[in-house]
């Protein structure tokens, strides 16, 4: 692939961008040009944002495999499409080139095919970080079903929920995942959730940790059994072929699920064409991403930033992509900067809470290690505070490597706001810039755009955009109205992020943080109201309420203010409720702090004041703010004074 679209220099950002607002169907169609379509489009798009309606390149067909893959083949088939690297430093690496990806894809959609699986059926992937993960979402993407990943940390009940709300047949597992010293086991996990179900007919499992497994007569199937079947099927005198289907670029690609201010996680919704340019996109110009680089996301594959930066995103762009098994801490504290000399990695794309874990190890993660390959960084997933900047900047780039602070959503599909690798400026704890076609806007409460600077001279506002780009979600699976009511009908004709956010006078944003009941722990997306539910469940709670509040690693740590009503001893009580949360949720929700209170600060119409709580768990104990509209404002005093 040539790079027609990739942007060289601040001038030629500045041209794009202004023709990508001038002229957006021109500009979008240009770039579409450098994708393999087997028939191009009626229309670029077609919008509203009142319905809404979002409709980009309308009529052309297309399968975003024969991008990400096959057309690849004849020039870069033997390249590394993915360098994976097992959670064991010790154990055999993988390098997948090209040519293998395509057979491996070619299998998976075959043996998908003999299981009965169609377009648009929805598979459910509940699997670890092996290369084997990438093959199934590809597999699927190949015969057009809809996938949807389930990060390894969600729980039974997260799982079925999901298989419930997506009316999924099947699932891909493993019988367990490493992750550091721990073995997840995964396939039992899958087993709880399918209590119940009525909905899967097969459950497919990869071996992986050799964990005993349970396997179900008639639904449950190994893997390496069907693979080995469907490779006598794709392969005919050493030539691959698995036709690809074709899909309309409307056609949806995946549902991937996340919280939102509501009790119950969305599934959100995004489309074959538009994805998949503008992950492409994003990724070369944002990482300036040149052919033979390696390209090293940390991500999981479970959230947005895996499926959007280490699959489609460079393989659609050609490049090769590292994808690591196990955790930053395992089997010390500098396995990432290990494998970053290991395999020369170029770019290194990671969270600010990986950073900032990592800091308080002192120089031991870098000391031992060269790091001289890095030529670029980047951050993803919550505000990068200064001081962890700085460390990234110093220690890892060695001042010399350019560090992009990418905002974006995983209803956004795609990297929206942020400077371009040595291209436009970092400032530190800013995402800068938005990228081409994204036009971003500030507003008060009241929807207007916020034009008057405050005192520092800094525009402050609900960020919002004005206009589509392609990667933008569709819809909420099985709940159209959902998407409405929670994207675009806050502030009538514009998509809301959820987020705050501030404007400089050159233009910059800075992210800085949720304006909506949802947290940002560890750079996971959490709703309070969730966890609240969760909480609840456990027998003695009578009502909970759940803020974040600053913590120095994970950004936001949770929060839970609890009324309960059993007499047992507080410390046991709250390692149950730990527990509840971990079952209903999965582990990434458990509250960090629980406080027992005997009633909550609630206004007279029964509605909780979270400002209060927020206010008292940050540690602010006299300026509450306004409390006289309490019912009871004796109760803010006692939990003022029982604070944990
Ligand atoms: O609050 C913003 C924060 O993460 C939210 C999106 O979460 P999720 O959909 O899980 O996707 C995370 C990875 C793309 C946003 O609403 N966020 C993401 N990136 C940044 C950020 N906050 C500040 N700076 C960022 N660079």
């Amino acid at each position: 692939m040539s790079y027609p679209f990739q942007i060289k220099s601040q001038e030629e950002y500045n041209e794009r961008y202004k023709e990508s607002v001038e002229h957006p169907e021109k500009f979008w169609a240009a770039i579409a040009d450098n994708f393999l379509w087997r028939k191009k489009w009626d229309k670029v798009l077609d919008w509203n944002f009142t319905e809404p309606k979002i409709e980009w390149f309308k009529g052309a067909k297309l399968n975003i495999t024969e991008n990400c893959i096959d057309r690849h083949l004849a020039t870069k088939g033997e390249d590394a499409a993915i360098i994976w690297e097992p959670n064991n430093p010790e154990e055999r690496t993988r390098i997948v080139t090209y040519n293998r990806l395509h057979k491996r894809v070619c299998q998976v959609a075959q043996m998908l095919k003999n299981n009965g699986v169609k377009k648009g059926d929805r598979v459910c992937i509940y699997m670890g970080m092996v290369p084997e993960l990438a093959y199934a979402v590809l597999g699927c993407a190949r015969i057009g079903a809809i996938h949807s990943v389930i990060f390894g940390g969600f729980s039974a009940q997260s799982i079925a929920d999901r298989l419930d709300d997506a009316q999924a047949e099947y699932i891909i597992t493993c019988d367990g995942a490493y992750r550091g010293e721990k073995v997840i086991p995964l396939k039992n996990v899958i087993d709880d959730a399918l209590i119940g179900n009525k909905t899967v007919k097969k459950v497919i499992v990869y071996t992986r940790t050799r964990t005993p497994v349970s396997m179900i007569k008639g639904r449950d199937i190994w893997w390496e059994d069907e693979m080995e079947h469907a490779e006598h099927q794709v392969e005919k005198d050493g030539k691959v072929t698995f036709e690809a289907e074709e899909m309309d670029a409307e056609d949806p690609l995946f549902i991937l699920y996340t919280s939102g201010s509501t009790g119950k996680p969305k599934g959100v919704v995004h489309a074959c064409a538009g994805y998949m340019i503008y992950t492409a996109y994003s990724f070369v110009n944002v990482f300036q991403y040149q052919p033979k680089q390696i390209f090293f996301c940390t991500a999981d594959i479970g959230w947005i930033t895996g499926h959007s930066y280490i699959v489609y995103g460079p393989l659609a762009a050609g490049a090769t992509s590292l994808m690591f098994e196990g955790i930053p801490t395992y089997p010390s504290c500098s396995r990432f900067f290990d494998i970053v000399d290991k395999y020369k990695v170029n770019i290194l794309y990671t969270a600010p809470t990986a950073i900032r874990s990592l800091m308080g190890f002192g120089d031991a993660p870098y000391k031992n290690n060269d790091l001289s390959s890095l030529q670029i960084l980047g951050t993803v997933g919550e505000p990068i505070n200064e001081e962890a900047w700085h460390w990234y900047d110093e220690h890892i780039g060695k001042k010399k490597c350019p560090i992009v602070d990418t905002w974006w959503q995983t209803e956004t599909g795609g990297v929206l706001i942020s400077n371009l690798a040595g291209i436009t400026p970092a400032k530190p704890s800013w995402a800068t810039l938005p990228l081409p076609g994204i036009q971003p806007l500030l507003v008060n409460e009241n929807g207007k755009e916020v034009t008057e600077p405050d005192e520092d001279g800094l525009l402050k506002g609900n960020l919002c955009i004005k206009f589509p780009w392609p990667s933008i979600l569709r819809t909420t699976y099985g709940d159209h109205e959902r998407c409405r009511k929670n994207y675009f009908a806050t502030y009538p004709n514009l998509y809301f992020t959820g987020d705050g956010a501030l404007k400089d006078k050159d233009g910059n944003y800075r992210i800085t943080g949720r304006v909506d009941d949802v947290l940002n722990v560890s750079g996971h997306r959490i709703g309070t109201a969730e966890v609240e539910n969760a909480i609840n469940m456990h027998s003695g709670v009578v009502e909970s309420a759940v803020v974040g509040y600053p913590h120095d690693i994970k950004g936001q740590g949770i929060y839970a203010y609890v009324i309960y009503t059993g007499h047992h001893d507080a410390e046991l009580t709250r390692r149950d409720i730990t527990m509840t949360v971990s079952r209903i949720i999965g582990p990434i929700a458990k509250p960090d702090k629980i406080q027992f209170v005997s009633g909550l600060p609630k206004t007279r119409s029964g509605k909780i004041m979270r400002r209060i709580l927020r206010k008292i768990a940050e540690g602010e104990t006299q300026n509450l703010g306004d409390t006289t509209t309490l019912l009871d404002p004796g109760v803010v005093e006692e939990i003022k004074n029982g604070k944990v």
